[in-house]
């Protein structure tokens, strides 16, 4: 497994993160780092998004920096000339994850069916996102599919809480989660530093 993966499996929480002005990229990352996450993936849904990335690797080199909603290979080079070390789609389209495997950047397209998770074993991954996880079965889904695809690991993403988050982690096929709930949007743009630290110190209490 990519050693990107096994960061990301130590840290088991990956904070999807939309940030609508460069100027709280660096604030944000420093509230996650003493949260106790140094974790973020900034989605491509924005256009301060690469510029984000870029202030958030300058003031924390060590951060595990990934890109989100990367729909595209021009987008995956844009979030990885920023610095991003990894990438992460909602679906799995092969154009990007051809592009990223020759290019050797980590990506974690997202899958919801046994279909999507063979097209992704045929491209040569075993860990992928598993999206919209609640929408898509949650749990109960993700157990199912532990018997037929026993090396694959999955990162459920999409309406995951503080109430569900250690339901998933406890399944063996999950290796870490992805979620929005201590990055909220609003508080990222209303400057919610000290709120957004809060709540991520409780994610990282609630899973350790
Ligand atoms: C997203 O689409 O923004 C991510 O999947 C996060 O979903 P969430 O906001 O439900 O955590």
């Amino acid at each position: 497994m990519h050693s990107i993966f096994e960061s990301l499996a130590r840290l088991k929480i990956i904070p999807v993160i939309v940030i609508n002005d460069v100027k709280n990229a660096v604030p944000l990352a420093q509230a996650l780092v003493d949260g106790g996450l140094p974790c973020a993936e900034i989605t491509f849904r924005t256009a301060a998004a690469a510029g984000a990335i870029r202030e958030i690797t300058k003031a924390f080199p060590s951060m595990l920096v990934g890109a989100g909603t990367v729909l595209t290979a021009q987008q995956a080079d844009e979030a990885v000339a920023a610095g991003a070390k990894f990438v992460v789609a909602p679906g799995l389209n092969p154009t990007t994850v051809k592009y990223c495997t020759e290019k050797g950047i980590p990506i974690l397209p997202g899958v919801c069916t046994p279909s999507e998770i063979e097209q992704g074993l045929s491209l040569g991954l075993d860990v992928l996102k598993f999206f919209p996880a609640e929408q898509a079965g949650g749990v109960d889904m993700l157990r199912a599919l532990c018997s037929p695809y026993a090396n694959v690991k999955f990162v459920p993403t999409g309406g995951l809480t503080p109430a569900n988050v250690s339901q998933y982690l406890a399944l063996k096929n999950v290796l870490a989660c992805g979620g929005s709930w201590m990055v909220k949007e609003e508080m990222i743009s209303a400057g919610e530093f000290d709120g957004i630290r809060e709540l991520t110190s409780e994610a990282v209490d609630m899973v350790c």
